[in-house]
């Protein structure tokens, strides 16, 4: 087969960028797609145009089509990396779609920067909540962000202020490699709001106020989390994650969520990771609600509803945290569970215990007691005060 679909990714410099071969696939092309600012770029081109529409999905079945016909869809820089190549190369096959990437907007903001790509934290802001740029975030990072537009930069620079990183360097890159390319440099607390281009990213080189970081393995400060006592500690959520085994792209169940902390550091330790946070309490959804946002992941899906009726419909998950209650919740997850999938189970009851040692009794897996103490003053000297203890089961679905 060879590919009627070719996917061509251009600068902001248009036609006149390409190279002669894909410069002549466009021209000789029997339809160009593309968002306004492409097809404004074929300029009196003689050849057919379609706008595609948003989401890109829409325009898809009139692209299919045109199958067997020569289509050009053009996208912005890496059609790869946040770009409609993604999309097109999940619904086609691999023989019907080729792929010609241009340098994307991170590539080129490293190379007028100087930075190095391997070190930098890349991020799309682009028609997503400005609350992803928190996960990112840490003292020394470099970051690269995609913008939806000139109101960006402004919104980038109160979420750092907010975030106690008022004294980060941002950069706006408007235009890059065009004629019309233009910088603008400043401290984020001082961000005057100057007025942006439409195109354009933003680089942000982070100092934190202060210095306690946040690290990036899981066990994040109880403090760090909105909550009313229904949080998983820090020591037993390190713990848990780590039989979570967060790993790209899988995705967890977090069954009677809580504050959502399993959930969160579960997003923020996969990388690419998906998570569902199944709660019944509303007043529970707003604190989980709150702490995705707090810590970056906005994304985490939330459903209101009590387990199992709740778990319904949701797609196999590759790991399950069962935060609390056992009982028949326990076999649904178990049966939902993805081959290699992780089951994780904690409870502090006897009752809950027992369910857990029943199960441990007939299915194998591994049973632990977590019991952790922290230091706390007694008078003018130091006791330990215990925290209740956790059980534990972890089972690694065959
Ligand atoms: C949907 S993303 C496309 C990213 C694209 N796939 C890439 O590799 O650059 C669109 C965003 O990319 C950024 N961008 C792309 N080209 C740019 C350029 N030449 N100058 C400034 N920003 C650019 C802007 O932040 C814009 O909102």
């Amino acid at each position: 087969v060879t590919a009627w679909l070719h996917v061509v990714g251009i600068g902001d410099d248009g036609l006149g960028g390409l190279p002669p071969r894909l410069r002549r696939l466009v021209e000789s092309a029997d339809l160009v797609v593309g968002g306004k600012r492409h097809l404004a770029m074929l300029g009196d081109l003689p050849v057919e145009r379609l706008l595609w529409r948003t989401p890109l999905i829409d325009t898809l079945p009139e692209i299919r089509r045109r199958a067997g016909r020569r289509v050009v869809v053009l996208n912005t820089g890496d059609p790869m990396w946040y770009g409609v190549g993604e999309l097109l190369c999940r619904e086609l096959a691999p023989g019907e779609i080729e792929v010609h990437p241009a340098p994307s907007a991170f590539s080129l903001v490293c190379a007028r920067l100087g930075w190095s790509m391997r070190e930098i934290a890349t991020i799309s802001l682009h028609g997503r909540p400005v609350e992803r740029l928190r996960r990112v975030l840490a003292p020394e990072a470099r970051i690269v962000a995609l913008s939806t537009g000139p109101e960006t930069p402004g919104a980038v620079a109160r979420l750092l202020v907010q975030a106690g990183y008022g004294d980060s360097r941002i950069w706006v890159l408007e235009h890059m490699g065009s004629e019309r390319e233009r910088r603008i440099e400043g401290i984020a607390r001082d961000w005057s709001e100057p007025p942006v281009a439409d195109l354009n990213t933003v680089a942000i080189s982070c100092v934190a106020e202060d210095r306690t970081p946040r690290g990036t393995a899981p066990g994040l400060p109880d403090e760090a989390f909105r909550h009313d006592g229904m949080l998983t500690k820090r020591e037993v959520r390190a713990i848990t994650l780590a039989r979570l085994m967060p790993m790209p792209r899988q995705l967890l169940w977090d069954v009677g969520a809580g504050s959502g902390a399993v959930a969160i550091e579960w997003i923020l330790a996969s990388g690419h990771g998906r998570a569902v946070a199944i709660e019944r309490e509303p007043a529970r959804v707003a604190m989980i609600r709150d702490n995705a946002e707090a810590l970056g992941t906005p994304e985490l899906e939330i459903v209101e509803g009590t387990a199992p009726d709740a778990l319904n419909g949701l797609e196999p998950p590759d790991a399950v945290f069962i935060g609390g209650g056992v009982g028949e919740v326990l076999a649904r997850c178990h049966e939902a569970l993805r081959p290699g999938g992780r089951l994780v189970a904690n409870v502090v009851t006897v009752e809950g215990e027992q369910a857990l040692a029943s199960w441990h009794a007939r299915r194998g897996g591994e049973l632990v007691r977590l019991q952790v103490a922290r230091a706390r003053p007694v008078g003018r000297l130091r006791g330990w005060r215990p925290l209740m203890a956790v059980t534990q089961y972890a089972l690694v679905k065959r």
